[in-house]
């Protein structure tokens, strides 16, 4: 079975490897093509010498700020919160405000002084300190300096712009990265500075860590140190390289010299970083659920028979994923009418069951004359050209293709309007691949050459300002268009590129990655970055993208899964079919174990969602999030939190059972025993194969629910100080209607513990019956709302709503 197993697996390499050589010609042209069109104009954006601002001239008091003339640069401060600030140095192209939200900002009331070391600028927040050479220092109200920047420099188009590191200084973020969390160099003698790269980028079907960059580059870190921290976000879509080592260094190929700069504890920078750059709209419910996919899956059968196996099983799906294979042709907005003779009853079939069906897209348009796409969007001048205004066209799966430009208004409105057949037809969700855009080539840059010319809103550009917002722009298509043709419905889209502010529109996930111990590893780092930079909504392919992982990596990638937002098993065409039936026993079972718990989490899970879409909180976040002060956290890039209640421990490696764990301060609560354990200190806990170490922090309340028996139960993790809370936000799971928002606060005298129940909105309660699950204390008896006492059943109480419940309990 086994042999006939790996003889198909052969036989089917054989030919999707025949079936890649067919791109060869086609790659070689446009990679030649693409060279020729590059070459007159390599080396326009670093002409020139470098240039200072010089001395600075004339400062002057604005409505929001000050503006400062210097020699050779004009720079103006404008505050528009009291620890928000814009600094724009000119001249330079003003960038398309695409990763901005609209808003106003009201005045703030600043002061400007002139002082010894040049002029200083305060709000009552933060002061800067323009020096007369443009170099620039922030200190918080509490004269503790943030930041030092030297003056900016510029070449040509280029502008290069350094900030001085404290000796302890630590740096997260840039968007999604294959590296360490901290993206530091710490320098010795034997470690070159390493150099992030800011343009999105196709690893090619398979990357491992380490690799630089990939496809989503977002141009935001924040700095922490012994004194505070801070973020800074460019607004600057160029190609730009970033190190940071003595100095934090961004190098932008062009545009302007425009960031804005916010100063607090991480939650603060990330409720300031996405006022600016939007917050997530709440997801649909289902959409935190399981999702199963393959590339690969070719026939509606084929679907059927997955989905199937999955009730067979008794493993609860939420959506299934049709990949190009399902396509015609591998065209944008179609699936296979042969393969897929009945679509509509198809797709109702699976959403009576509980399964919503994402299709994928790609941006590519076939250059042919039988493709309609490709006739519309010639008469609608939509598709990238070379400046002398031939199409680009290059090679991805279809074949010969044209990358319609998403930053001009209108064909964004265009392809929004494409989507509507495929949700007819019962689709409820896409998947953005291949967007960073991504071409085929034999040699170079794996995308669209730097001279392509794109609108740019009217203003006109190329493809070095437009590259790396293309996967967002299509993203925010997608959008409008989900939010037009199903406005009862939330959007989901899933985008694989992408850039500032795409939260607002898409989810993501982290790609191609290989199938090693170390890939597994590396999905923390790049998650809890991704969610520092503002994308909240990712995931990786459970047991990797290429390649074929055991049965214990597939488990243990799948227990770690079952705590990130994007929970969904995806896998390349040439490995062998990944499912979690697929490794049989023990191993079925332990993975059915984590998909029950997955969905007894979601009220848990569906609250971090609406916080991130409140706030801007990653709801999986580095356990500095948790004690920013505590630098041991700082640097641990091999567990995480989901909200403040749980911090997950992934087991990482083959035969391991047990690993270690640095535990913040306060107590904690073993998920599986209720040991209670007390923090700031490193422990070994133990990782039985059907155990991932997850812990409590004591003080929280976990909703988690059973849908069958309608049951909420709320699990109460006392700690010794006797304080405690959590909360829940519901609604109806989809639309626009009602919500609620269940409050839960608890302290605890001596044996007594009185928990608090806070009511806010008009939805309905959605269960039947609430349970509460004392841990760590046995329940003697309890008083709902000052009735009669009832007695406990162990650590369980079965009651109703209420507003107080008073607990008697023993240790
Ligand atoms: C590349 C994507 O990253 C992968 O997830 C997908 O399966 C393939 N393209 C085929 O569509």
């Amino acid at each position: 079975m086994k042999f006939i197993r790996s003889f198909l697996l052969w036989i089917n390499f054989l030919f999707k490897s025949v079936f890649f050589l067919r791109y060869i010609p086609d790659s070689f042209l446009y990679s030649l093509r693409r060279d020729r069109a590059e070459s007159n104009f390599r080396d326009r954006a670093k002409s020139g010498s470098l240039i200072s601002p010089g001395r600075l001239l004339e400062a002057v008091a604005t409505e929001q700020g000050g503006q400062f003339r210097f020699e050779q640069a004009e720079l103006e401060i404008d505050f528009l919160l009291a620890d928000l600030v814009r600094i724009n140095w000119r001249p330079g192209l003003p960038p398309i405000p695409y990763a901005l939200v609209e808003q106003e900002w009201e005045p703030v009331e600043t002061t400007l002084k002139q002082t010894s070391e040049g002029w200083t600028i305060a709000s009552e927040a933060m002061q800067m300190t323009v020096s007369p050479e443009g170099g620039l220092t922030v200190v918080d109200a509490a004269g503790k300096m943030l930041r030092k920047e030297r003056s900016p420099q510029r070449q040509g188009e280029r502008w290069i712009h350094q900030a001085d590191l404290m000796p302890d200084e630590q740096i997260y973020g840039l968007g999604e990265r294959a590296s360490s969390l901290n993206l530091r160099t710490v320098q010795d003698a034997t470690r070159s500075v390493k150099t992030y790269r800011m343009w999105n980028y196709d690893p090619g079907g398979r990357y491992p860590p380490g690799t630089d960059p990939m496809y989503i580059c977002i141009p935001v870190y924040l700095g922490f140190h012994q004194a505070g921290s801070y973020l800074v976000f460019y607004e600057n879509s160029f190609r730009a390289e970033f190190t940071f080592a003595e100095r934090a260094t961004a190098d932008f190929e062009g545009g302007s010299l425009r960031y804005y700069l916010t100063t607090g504890e991480p939650a603060h920078l990330l409720e300031r970083y996405t006022q600016l750059t939007g917050r997530p709209p709440m997801p649909a419910r289902w959409a935190l659920g399981y999702h199963q996919s393959r590339w690969g899956y070719r026939t509606e059968a084929a679907i059927r028979q997955e989905v199937e196996e999955f009730q067979a099983h008794d493993l609860p799906l939420s959506a299934i994923h049709f990949d190009i294979d399902c396509q015609a042709d591998h065209r944008p907005f179609t699936l296979d009418p042969q393969r897929f003779p009945q679509v509509s009853r198809f797709t109702q079939e699976l959403i009576k069951q509980g399964v919503r069906c994402i299709a994928i897209n790609n941006p590519g348009i076939k250059y042919s004359r039988q493709s309609n796409l490709f006739l519309e969007g010639c008469v609608l001048e939509a598709f990238c050209t070379y400046p002398d205004g031939a199409l680009v066209v290059a090679p991805v799966w279809a074949g010969r293709m044209v990358f319609p430009d998403f930053t001009n208004p209108k064909v964004r409105d265009w392809w929004s309007r494409q989507y509507a057949y495929l949700l007819d037809v019962g689709i409820t969700g896409f998947w953005h691949d291949m967007n960073e855009p991504a071409a085929f080539v034999l040699w170079g840059d794996h995308t669209l050459p730097s001279v392509a010319q794109h609108c740019l809103e009217g203003r006109r550009g190329d493809h070095r300002e437009a590259h790396n917002v293309y996967g967002f722009l299509e993203a925010r298509a997608g959008y409008e268009s989900l939010r037009r043709y199903r406005p009862n419905q939330r959007p989901f889209i899933v985008s694989r590129s992408g850039w500032a502010g795409l939260q607002r529109y898409a989810w993501t996930w982290t790609g191609d990655t290989i199938c090693t111990w170390a890939a597994m590893r590396q999905t923390i780092a790049t998650v809890i970055g991704l969610g520092l930079s503002g994308i909240p909504f990712t995931g990786p392919d459970i047991g990797g993208f290429q390649g074929n992982p055991s049965p214990e990596l597939y488990l243990r990638w799948f227990q770690m899964a079952t705590f990130l937002m994007f929970y969904r098993t995806h896998s390349s065409t040439s490995v062998q079919p990944r499912t979690p039936w697929a490794y049989g026993e023990p191993y079925l079972s332990i993975i059915r174990s984590y998909l029950q718990l997955r969905y007894q989490l979601m009220p848990y899970l569906y609250t971090l969602a609406w916080e991130a879409s409140q706030k801007g909180y990653p709801p999986v976040r580095s356990l500095f999030w948790l004690d920013w002060g505590d630098r041991t956290l700082r640097d641990i890039d091999d567990a995480f939190c989901l909200g403040d209640a749980l911090l997950v421990c992934p087991v990482l490696g083959e035969g391991h059972r047990n690993r270690s764990v640095t535990l913040p301060d306060g107590e904690w609560y073993n998920f599986w025993n209720d040991h209670r354990i007390s923090g700031g200190r490193t422990i070994e806990v133990d990782a039985p194969l059907e155990q991932m170490p997850v812990l409590v922090k004591a003080g929280s309340v976990l909703p988690m629910e059973d849908l069958e028996q309608q049951q909420l139960t709320l699990h109460l993790y006392p700690s010794s100080s006797g304080e405690g809370q959590g909360y829940l936000y519901s609604d109806a799971g989809d639309g626009e209607g009602e919500f609620r928002i269940d409050r839960f606060s608890f302290s605890r005298r001596d044996q007594i513990l009185e928990l608090y129940w806070d009511k806010e909105g008009d939805y309905a309660f959605a269960y039947a019956s609430v349970q509460l699950q004392v841990h760590g204390l046995s329940v003697q008896q309890a008083w709902v709302d000052g009735a009669q006492g009832i007695p406990g059943q162990g650590m369980q109480i079965t009651c109703g709503i209420f507003e107080r419940i008073c607990l008697e309990c023993a240790e």
